[in-house]
């Protein structure tokens, strides 16, 4: 199996490392990888003026899966968008039509501490948010900035959804439903926006054909409200590409810290990009305390949806957990009398782990 291995900018590099430590503990229970690095985002347009190079994408198409850090820094704010570091991530989502991003937001035992909420309001939390990745506003066209008549600017972007690409993102949904606690709720905006009336539409026509799975719809706005008022109510949530990214960092929250959370993004032929949904977080970039375990829950993901290998991916979120009840805390997670480990403390941690059958 070969993995094109994409560190990109800020703490990316050193989450990377960790989870790269953690698939390398696996090889003498028999993981066999090939990994490649290249360069994304910022890293990739200091050095090759191109924030998706094409030796980039290349590889990308060449491998069975990718593992990425983050992209973005303050250093590349104003430079024009083609030239941004996030380009690198959507242009990648979309040349390798990955539309399917899967990103669960569960309580880990021993952290529920570090939410926010109230522990009787997210004990036991099991949310899975897929996430339309490749149309919506994101990509729609036209966009851009235009001078008007008077002389005044105006900005304007496309929302727009086609049947097809409503009806495989909520297959998505149906199926994941299927193999978890069978309810999926549909997050929209019917009330006010065409193109999430045909959502709605769409996802109601595609639930015929899962009888077994209870569908309801939310507008967003109550979703958002949902999320913190009564979490457990949502087993799994279909959304697209903006009402996703933001629900997704909102329930990131209701888990004590975003960087525990792990995502994949799959296209149609279990091919994928597995990335922590943190960003590069340059705050704290090369101070050696980035939470490296949403990077490694990552690499879980990989080897369970692109390599198929289950049982390897279970004995990494068995260890992840492992660590987590042994007490061991990033400074993300600790709270009032506990020390924090560093970025690769945490991974040492998770390979002895593993090594002794957590
Ligand atoms: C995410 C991020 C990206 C997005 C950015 C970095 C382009 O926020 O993966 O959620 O908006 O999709
Ligand atoms: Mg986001």
């Amino acid at each position: 199996m070969h993995i094109a291995v994409m560190p990109g900018d800020g703490i990316g590099p050193e989450v990377i490392e960790e989870a790269l430590k953690v698939l390398r503990a696996l090889e003498p229970a028999g993981l066999r990888l090939q990994t490649t690095f290249a360069d994304v985002g910022g890293i990739a347009v200091d050095r090759h003026g191109d924030p998706l190079p094409p030796q980039t994408l290349e590889l990308a198409r060449a491998s069975d899966a990718i593992l990425f850090g983050a992209v973005g820094g303050p250093r590349y704010d104003t430079a024009p968008r083609a030239q941004r570091p996030e380009q690198g991530l959507l242009r990648l989502r979309k040349e390798l039509g990955l539309f399917a991003n899967l990103r669960p937001a569960r309580i880990f035992p021993g952290l529920g501490a570090a939410s926010a909420l109230k522990p009787e309001v997210i004990d036991g939390l099991d949310i899975l948010i897929i996430r339309e990745l490749t149309g919506d506003i994101y990509f729609g066209q036209p966009r851009g900035i235009r001078t008007l008549p008077s002389g005044e600017r105006e900005g304007y972007d496309t929302m727009r959804y086609s049947e097809s690409e409503i009806r495989r993102i909520a297959r998505v949904g149906f199926e994941s439903a299927r193999v978890r606690g069978r309810r999926l709720c549909s997050v929209d905006k019917a009330n006010v926006l065409e193109t999430t009336q045909l959502w709605r539409e769409v996802v109601t026509e595609t639930a015929r054909d899962y009888p077994d799975v209870a569908l309801t719809h939310m507008y967003v706005d109550n979703a958002a409200m949902q999320l913190v008022r009564d979490p457990r109510q949502f087993d799994v949530i279909v959304t697209g590409n903006m009402f996703g990214d933001i629900l997704s960092d909102e329930a990131s929250a209701l888990t004590g810290s975003i960087g525990m959370l792990p995502s994949a993004s799959l296209d149609s032929n279990h091919k994928g990009l597995y990335e922590p949904i943190h960003g590069s977080a340059p705050d704290i970039a090369g101070k050696g305390i980035a939470n490296p375990l949403a990077t490694i829950l990552s690499a879980a993901m990989l080897l369970r949806f692109s390599l198929r290998a289950e049982a390897h991916a279970q004995r990494i979120e068995r260890a992840v957990e492992h660590v987590l009840l042994a007490g061991l805390r990033t400074a993300d997670l600790a709270r009032g009398g506990e020390t924090p480990v560093s970025t690769s403390a945490m991974g040492d941690a998770v390979v002895h782990a593993l090594a002794a059958g957590a």
